[in-house]
């Protein structure tokens, strides 16, 4: 049986440290990709109480819909379309503080304000990006990627 998460109020930076080995200890042993990613958005969306987060996979020319907490989104993203698909096609983390001011950003809700996207890079080709939204204007900053970076590192 899945453990409860144990996580104690402090800066985000200690929220992401002790949540990091948590996800590692609940994902041992669990090879199955859609369960990795499923069990490892709840912990992060319940963690921070986020409005949106979730998985992309690449499937041939498009991102695909994957685990994910929260309402509705869209369901395939063009390569190098919205942050997303931008994310993909420059193979790295795009912090976006107001999307309202990302040409090209993807509204699947307008109650989103700001988002990250962290690309997951195996051998080089992106497989899947983490898209994390947030109804608060610059909720993500370099702490969020670096600790992201390192948690999406696990699957
Ligand atoms: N805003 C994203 C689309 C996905 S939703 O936010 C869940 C984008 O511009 O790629």
């Amino acid at each position: 049986m899945a453990e409860e998460l144990k996580i104690t109020a402090g800066t985000k930076e200690e929220q992401y440290a002790q949540l990091l080995p948590q996800i590692e200890q609940l994902l041992q042993g669990e090879e199955d990709e859609v369960a990795r990613m499923a069990n490892l958005v709840a912990m992060l969306h319940h963690t921070f109480s986020f409005f949106w987060t979730g998985f992309y996979r690449v499937v041939g020319e498009q991102l695909i819909l994957g685990p994910f907490q929260g309402p509705l989104a869209c369901m395939r993203i063009g390569y190098g379309r919205g942050v997303c698909g931008t994310a993909w096609k420059e193979q790295r983390t795009l912090v976006v503080p107001d999307v309202e001011l990302f040409p090209g950003h993807i509204a699947c809700s307008s109650l989103s304000r700001s988002e990250i996207v962290v690309p997951i890079l195996r051998e080089g080709v992106v497989q899947a990006v983490l898209d994390i939204d947030s109804k608060e204007l610059a909720a993500f900053d370099e702490v969020d990627r670096v600790w992201l970076e390192r948690i999406v590192a696990i699957l």
